[in-house]
């Protein structure tokens, strides 16, 4: 539905200038992968690390956003199509705030990325596939969610019985079975270097 009868309204600060307080360029680091993958561990690390350096962020987390905002959705295409898009909504309201998001939803569906991609804005959006494979998120079951699914207990699981469609052309592919937590972050500290000034003057 387009909005009727309401007119956009412009305040008198700029995202950048409220970025430039922070020492950075506001963006949203958007995780994707399996259940299981290691988005939230990492997206959580990161956002540790970039606050120690004195940037203001935040973690939008699945499992966390599906306790309130998005309580009412759950895991058919259509549901997963309206919590990307209200998660890209927050993601973008945060990034105007002037803080860096980092995102953490399984995300499958190509065409929702891309959705949230044009609502948080391409240059704003740095999309990371956290590729663990299936066998390994499956072996680790942190939640025994696999095991159920497999048991026919959880429909609609993805991997199991609903699809997922890797990242055509990401910014960066984490591999968690080659490299530590650590130097993963490392690696998305390097992929953000262009949006974070090493003086925190942006
Ligand atoms: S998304 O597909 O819409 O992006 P989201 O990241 O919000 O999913 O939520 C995924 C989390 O919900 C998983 O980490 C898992 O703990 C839980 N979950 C419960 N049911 C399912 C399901 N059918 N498919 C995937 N995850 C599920």
């Amino acid at each position: 539905m387009k909005p009727e009868n309401i007119v956009w309204q412009d305040g008198h600060v700029s995202r950048e200038e409220r970025g430039r307080l922070f020492g950075h360029s506001p963006v949203t680091i958007w995780m994707t992968g399996l259940s299981g993958a290691g988005k939230s561990t990492l997206a959580f690390a990161l956002e540790a690390r970039l606050l120690a350096m004195g940037h203001a962020c935040f973690v939008l987390d699945g499992d966390n956003v599906r306790h309130g905002l998005n309580r009412d959705l759950g895991f058919s295409p259509e549901d997963r199509c309206e919590n990307i898009r209200r998660v890209a909504e927050v993601a973008r309201l945060m990034n105007e705030a002037g803080l860096i998001v980092i995102t953490s939803f399984i995300s499958p569906y190509r065409e929702d990325r891309q959705q949230a991609r044009q609502i948080i804005g391409t240059a704003a959006f740095f999309e990371v596939h956290v590729a663990t494979s299936l066998e390994t998120c499956e072996q680790r079951d942190v939640k025994g969610l696999y095991q159920r699914a497999r048991a026919g207990e959880v429909k609609d699981f993805t991997g199991i019985n609903s699809p997922y469609e890797p990242p055509v052309n990401p910014a960066l592919v984490i591999n968690t079975e080659a490299f530590s937590a650590n130097e993963n972050i490392d690696h998305l500290l390097s992929m953000l270097s262009t949006i974070i000034s090493p003086d925190n003057k942006y």
